[in-house]
C-alpha cells in the first residue's frame, strides 16, 4: 500500500447521477483501485449548499454508494465513505478558509453559476464550497484527483491553498495533480451540446444512469446534431456529433479517433441509434447490480462504517499535524 500513490475523488449526493458522472468519473475512478491507493467519498456535506429534502439527501447518498459498488468498486481495495462520517473534513475546511481569499472564491465558475441558479439562497457555504473540497483532498495526502473537466478550477484553487499554507508552515500538504479522462472529460447535454450534461439540469438531453435501454435510445435518437451531414470530430463546429463520438469512445473504451473511423461514413440517424444502443447495452449490467445493492442497506452501511474508520485514521492524523502546525494546544 505505502509505495502506491494516492488517488482521492468525490461525488455529490444531489439528484440522480448522469451518464456524465459515469463516463467522466465513476467508471474512471474504479480503474484507479488497482494501481493507486484509492479513496472515494460521497460528499454529502457539499450537497447542503443547495437546500435538500432530508429523506431525499439520505436516499441519494445510498444511491451514490450503490452506483460506486455497482461500477465495480471493491471495498477491500479502495476506501468508500460518507463525508459526514469523518469530522476532520469540516475541521480542516475551517483552517483552509483562513488561507483563501474571498476574491478567489468569488471567481469560481461553479459559484457564479449556482448563485444565479439559486438566487434566493446564496448562502456562505456556496461561496466557501471550494475550501471544503480542498480539505477533502489535502486531508489524505492525495497525489492525484481524478475528476471531470468541470472541477479543474477547484483543483487549481486547492493547489494554490496548499502551496500558500506550505509556504508559511513548511511542507505539510502534498500539492495534488488533476487527472481528467482522455475522452468524455466533459460529456455534453444531448439536446444542448454547448453545455455540460448535469444532474442539476435534468431534461430530455440528460441521460440518467438509471434510464433503461429504451429510454436511453429515445434520448439519443433525439440528440441535437447539425446540417453538415458528415460525422467529424470538430468540437467547435459540430459539438453534438463530437459529443456522440466521445460518448461512444468512452463507452467502448476506445479513442475518439477509433470511434470516428467506425462512423465516418454513417448517416446521422444510424449513428445516433448505434451510439444509443451501445450506451444502453453497456449500462444494463451495471443497473442490475445497482438495483441488487440498493436493496441491501445493511451491506452499504457496513461498507460505509469500515470505509469511514479507515478514512478517519488518515484524516485524524493529518488534522492533528495541521492543528499543531498552526499552534493549537494538543487535547490532553
Ligand atoms: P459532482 O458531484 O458535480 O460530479 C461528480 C464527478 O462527475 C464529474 N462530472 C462529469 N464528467 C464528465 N462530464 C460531465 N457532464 C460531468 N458531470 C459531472 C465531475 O467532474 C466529478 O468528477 N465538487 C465536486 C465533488 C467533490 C470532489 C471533492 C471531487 C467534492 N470534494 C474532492 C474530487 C475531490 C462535484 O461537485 O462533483
Amino acid at each position: 500500500m505505502a509505495d502506491k500513490k494516492r488517488a482521492f475523488s468525490g461525488i455529490q449526493s444531489t439528484g440522480k447521477l448522469t451518464l456524465g458522472n459515469y463516463l467522466g468519473a465513476l467508471k474512471q475512478h474504479v480503474s484507479f483501485q488497482d494501481t493507486y491507493d484509492a479513496i472515494f467519498c460521497v460528499v454529502n456535506l457539499h450537497s447542503i449548499t443547495v437546500r435538500q429534502d432530508p429523506k431525499e439527501l439520505m436516499d441519494n447518498t445510498y444511491d451514490c454508494v450503490a452506483w460506486y459498488l455497482a461500477c465495480g468498486l471493491d471495498p477491500k481495495k479502495a476506501i468508500l465513505f460518507a463525508q459526514s462520517h469523518v469530522r476532520a473534513h469540516a475541521e480542516l475546511s475551517w483552517v483552509l478558509s483562513t488561507f483563501t481569499q474571498v476574491g478567489e472564491l468569488e471567481r469560481m465558475t461553479q459559484y457564479k453559476d449556482k448563485s444565479k441558479q439559486h438566487k434566493q439562497n446564496v448562502n456562505a457555504g456556496l461561496l466557501t464550497y471550494p475550501t471544503l473540497m480542498a480539505a477533502d483532498i489535502l486531508l489524505y495526502n492525495t497525489d492525484v484527483v481524478p475528476v471531470g473537466d468541470d472541477q479543474k478550477q477547484h483543483i487549481e484553487l486547492t493547489r494554490n491553498v496548499a502551496e500558500r499554507f506550505n509556504g508559511i508552515y513548511g511542507e505539510k500538504f502534498i500539492v495534488p495533480e488533476h487527472y481528467h479522462p482522455p475522452v468524455a472529460a466533459r460529456v455534453k447535454d444531448l439536446a444542448h451540446p454547448e453545455r455540460k450534461m448535469s444532474k442539476s439540469l435534468p431534461g430530455k438531453g440528460c441521460v440518467l444512469l438509471e434510464d433503461d435501454p429504451a429510454a436511453v435510445l429515445k434520448k439519443f435518437k433525439k440528440a441535437t446534431t447539425d446540417n453538415e451531414d458528415q460525422v467529424r470530430l470538430d468540437a467547435e463546429n459540430q459539438p453534438g456529433i463530437t459529443n456522440l463520438l466521445e460518448i461512444y469512445a468512452a463507452t467502448q473504451g476506445i479513442s475518439s479517433d477509433a470511434a470516428l473511423s467506425q462512423f465516418k461514413d454513417s448517416r446521422y440517424g444510424d449513428f445516433k441509434v448505434a451510439v444509443g444502443e451501445a450506451v444502453g447495452a453497456s449500462l444494463a449490467p451495471v443497473q442490475d447490480e445497482y438495483k441488487r445493492i440498493l436493496a441491501d442497506r445493511g451491506f452499504m452501511d457496513s461498507v460505509l462504517k469500515d470505509g469511514s474508520a479507515r478514512a478517519a485514521e488518515i484524516a485524524d492524523a493529518k488534522i492533528a499535524e495541521i492543528y499543531e502546525a498552526v499552534g493549537f494546544i494538543k487535547r490532553g
